[in-house]
């Protein structure tokens, strides 16, 4: 534990141009490490003062280092199709095939000048930001029943980060909703203009969010969660409900 925070803080003091080094010579630390031992690190470093969003970035940085054994060992994990981290799981790969469409639909945008020429587009933009605000049912499922259990357990500031990440998200989609729906009475370039950052924040900013869940939260919960905890958890899941899917054992 203490050789590990060593190297996470040597990565939080790097300079830019010796990141790359640094990365290199941190690596076999992180190697037999797992995602609790590195939770609680990271929560040793912010009680010593690291700030969370410097804590965020660095969680990229080892996010970068770690990503092979992680998702290598991510990969190991069997669980059947009615566990909650199961749902989660096949809720992420819906979230991010939408992704994918949603800047798919963007570079098409890009390249239309009127909303005469886009009318296709602009109605799939409609149905996938209504799919986004939907997803909210997913976060909320994590927040109020996955992430208590994890504090309980004495993981604390992973949940607050992936909290933070919600809230943006949340405020995106929103707008994004918002600007798809109103669209008639904008000009194009505008639509264009509003919709742009959105949709580039989201693709890119989810779909890390969802690699480090899927990484390292996930397994990380798997481990010091009880049996017992995740039928909690489950019943939790069910009342609260659910977006993309309904799982197989309540359709
Ligand atoms: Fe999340
Ligand atoms: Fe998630």
């Amino acid at each position: 534990m203490e050789r590990l925070k060593q190297a996470l803080k040597k990565l939080h003091e790097a300079k830019p141009e010796e990141l790359d080094k640094v990365k290199k010579e941190v690596r076999k630390y992180f190697r037999d490490t797992n995602p609790t031992e590195l939770a609680l690190a990271e929560q040793e470093l912010i009680q010593e003062g690291v700030s969370r969003n410097e804590l965020k970035r660095l969680c990229d940085v080892h996010l970068d280092v770690m990503k092979e054994e992680l998702h290598a060992k991510a990969k190991r994990i069997r669980l059947p199709a009615s566990h909650p981290i199961s749902i989660l799981k096949d809720e992420h790969k819906i979230i991010k095939r939408n992704l994918k469409r949603l800047k798919h639909i963007l570079e098409k945008l890009s390249i239309v000048n009127s909303f005469e020429k886009a009318r296709q587009q602009v109605n799939t933009l409609k149905e996938l930001s209504h799919f986004f605000l939907e997803t909210e049912k997913h976060h909320q499922r994590e927040e109020e029943a996955l992430f208590p259990r994890l504090e309980e357990h004495g993981i604390t500031e992973p949940p607050q980060i992936f909290k933070e990440d919600h809230a943006e998200f949340k405020a995106k989609k929103k707008s994004l909703n918002e600007i798809a729906m109103a669209q008639q009475e904008k000009d194009f370039k505008e639509f264009l203009e509003g919709i742009t950052p959105l949709i580039e924040f989201l693709t890119k900013n989810l779909e890390e969010h969802i690699y480090k869940e899927d990484n390292i939260l996930y397994p990380m919960a798997l481990e010091v969660l009880e049996k017992e905890e995740w039928k909690e958890v489950r019943k939790k899941f069910d009342a609260i409900g659910y977006c993309c899917f309904a799982p197989e054992d309540i359709k």
